[in-house]
């Protein structure tokens, strides 16, 4: 093994990827069975879990789990956490990755049903999924935790404002959890700007006549296997210094 293949060597670790079916969330979930861990993929619809399990398992050799689940959901939560130990015994990394913006004509049009909903997806759902995994991962001596945050957060659009909010939650989320599961449990946001996934197909991109990315650095969109070596950075010993972190994978934001 490589010296670059040990600092990220996850054989045998197990990882769970909310979301893990499509998007950022696959990329993640492969790259993660690709150094050698055990995964979990939950989402809404199991057979897009299934598919996705099946691909990992047939091209990596390793165990690809599929569960359905809704992360906005409270009481679904323990469940997901109870077949995952039930199927692994342990889980050593824990991606919040599951995460949506519904588009909206104007603030007032926001109902109290869209706001609830991505408050509990975004935010309501990663922290109870962080307590009930973080626990145990204390318990067995260690783990890492990563929340997939947006750059909205940082800087919010009046288009997307329930979500930045919630996204804002879950970075101050992370600091208040890597205290609380520390020192052995690492907890870490991952910072996503915009990146070509089912996502970005309501942006309108086909129809724009000017450059949407001219004002990052890098002046284009990530496309999916761009968060891959941060995420497997947060997910290793490669960080193991690094907790409570906010990484941004944006493109360079102004
Ligand atoms: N793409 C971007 O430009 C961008 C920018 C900043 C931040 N992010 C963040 O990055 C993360 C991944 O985004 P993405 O672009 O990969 O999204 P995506 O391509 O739309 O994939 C979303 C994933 O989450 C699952 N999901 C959605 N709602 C769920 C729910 N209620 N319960 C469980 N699973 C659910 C989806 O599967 P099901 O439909 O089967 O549930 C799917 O696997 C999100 O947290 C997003 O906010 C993305």
């Amino acid at each position: 093994m490589g010296y670059a293949d040990s600092l990220f060597d996850l054989t045998d670790r197990v990882v769970l990827v909310t979301g893990g079916s499509r998007g950022l969330g696959r990329e993640m979930a492969f790259a993660a069975a690709q150094c050698g861990a055990d995964v979990i993929i939950a989402s809404r619809n199991l057979e897009s879990c299934v598919v996705t399990a099946e691909e990992i398992a047939a091209s990596t050799g390793r165990a690809a789990f599929p569960y359905q689940v809704h992360v906005g959901r409270w009481e679904q939560l323990d469940g997901l956490v109870q077949a995952a130990y039930d199927r692994f015994g342990k889980v050593d990394v824990l991606v919040n990755n599951a995460g949506m913006s519904p588009l909206y004509d104007s603030l007032t049009s926001v109902s109290e049903k869209l706001f609830d909903a991505v408050v509990n997806l975004n935010l309501k759902g990663p922290f109870r999924l962080s307590a009930l995994v973080g626990e145990r991962m204390v318990a067995d001596g260690g783990g890492s935790i990563i929340n997939v945050s947006s750059s909205g957060s940082l800087r919010p659009a009046p288009d997307m404002l329930p979500y930045a909010a919630a996204k804002a939650g879950l970075n101050a989320l992370t600091e208040g959890l890597a205290k609380a599961y520390g020192p052995t449990v690492r907890v870490n946001t991952l910072m996503a700007g915009p990146f070509l996934t089912d996502i970005s197909k309501s942006w309108g991109l086909e129809q724009a006549t000017t450059n949407p990315f001219a004002h990052l650095s890098l002046k284009r969109a990530g496309n999916p296997p761009e968060i891959i070596g941060a995420a497997l950075y947060l997910m290793s010993d490669a960080s193991s210094y690094t907790t409570g972190a906010i990484l941004r994978v944006d493109g360079g934001l102004p």
